[in-house]
């Protein structure tokens, strides 16, 4: 089970490209596509889902051009695209009855799947309700259900957590880790806290190209010893945020609690602390800022320098 994109670019109109020029060769994991707004996750992703196709380059299902033979990747693909929509007035059973029968499941299988996936996504109880009756993390279950209709061995899932509360984010978070198995899943969001948990890959996007490709470990080693917490009076945060590179801060009784990615300590009073992932993503993406927008690394898996 293969998924390499070779050289990929996507033109929407002259001078005006959603991705340049991306390499990536997936296996089974969960890889989480990790990009700020407009970095060109969701082109990338309708390419693979063989919505759109590439302006340039190739993407091999197992070997074969998916531009060429479509089919194939379609019979085992999962996707639950960015703005997925539900039709208010049907039941989730309803619903996914209507998405199999699209799909070509026949009608016995259907119905066990059906079952098993409502428990799977925990949404048994609701399952006769209509859809336009089910909060924001409902619908993106149900939309996770229908793209497991088909057990795909490649599962396509962009920004699933958007408009969700912090409750159904986290249920859905670990949905998504319990489904990794033996298939690919490719997850993007601009959160990194969505595939802290469940991914064993990241791909970094920023406007068009692929700034990374490797694991979290090695994404968290070359931040290591870079991280600084550091409590400053509220009124110094413009100025720190201004000269340093901050990836967050909470204000407490004491001060305003900062935790920020530097080569060095940032004062004499700063503490260091281990680095999350999302200190690593924010590492990277001010080095590509810092070393020029140019420098597109791509697999195999590589390593970070700060
Ligand atoms: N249909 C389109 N026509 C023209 N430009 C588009 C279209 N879709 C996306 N883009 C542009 O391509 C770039 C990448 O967009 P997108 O893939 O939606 O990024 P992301 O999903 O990471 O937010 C952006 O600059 C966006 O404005
Ligand atoms: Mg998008």
């Amino acid at each position: 089970m293969q998924l390499e994109i070779k050289t990929v670019s996507k033109q929407y109109h002259k001078g005006a490209w959603g991705v340049q020029d991306v390499s990536l060769c997936l296996t089974p994991g969960v890889v989480g596509l990790l990009g700020p707004n407009g970095a060109g996750k969701t082109t990338l992703m309708n390419m693979l889902a063989t919505i759109t196709r590439p302006s340039r380059g190739q993407i091999l299902w197992n070997g074969i051009d998916i531009s060429q033979k479509p089919d194939d990747l379609r019979r085992v693909l999962g996707y639950l695209p960015q703005d997925f929509g539900v039709y208010p007035h049907l039941s989730a059973g309803e619903f996914l009855r209507y998405l199999a029968a699209i799909k070509g499941l026949d009608r016995r299988t259907t119905e066990t799947r059906i079952e098993a996936l409502l428990a799977v996504v925990g949404l048994t109880a609701v399952a006769k309700r209509p859809l336009g009756s089910y909060s924001g993390g409902m619908k993106q279950r149900v939309g996770i259900a229908q793209a497991l209709l088909n057990d795909p061995q490649l599962l396509i899932v962009d920004e699933p957590t958007v408009g969700l509360d912090p409750e159904e984010r986290n249920r859905f978070r670990q949905l998504i880790a319990d489904l990794a198995g033996d298939r690919i899943i490719i997850l993007s969001t601009h959160i990194v806290g969505d595939i802290e948990a469940s991914a064993t890959e990241i791909a970094i996007l920023s406007q068009g190209r692929l700034r990374q490709h490797t694991t979290p470990e090695v994404l968290l080693r070359a931040v290591e010893g870079r991280v600084w917490e550091w409590v400053v009076p509220a009124a110094d945060m413009p100025q720190v945020r201004q000269r340093h590179l901050v990836s967050s801060a909470i204000r407490r009784s004491d001060g305003v609690h900062v935790r920020l990615v530097s080569a060095r300590p940032p004062a004499a009073a700063a503490s260091p602390v281990s680095p999350t992932l999302e200190d690593a993503y924010l590492g990277s993406l001010h080095i590509e800022q810092r070393e020029g927008n140019d420098r597109a690394v791509s697999s195999p898996l590589q390593a970070v320098t700060l």
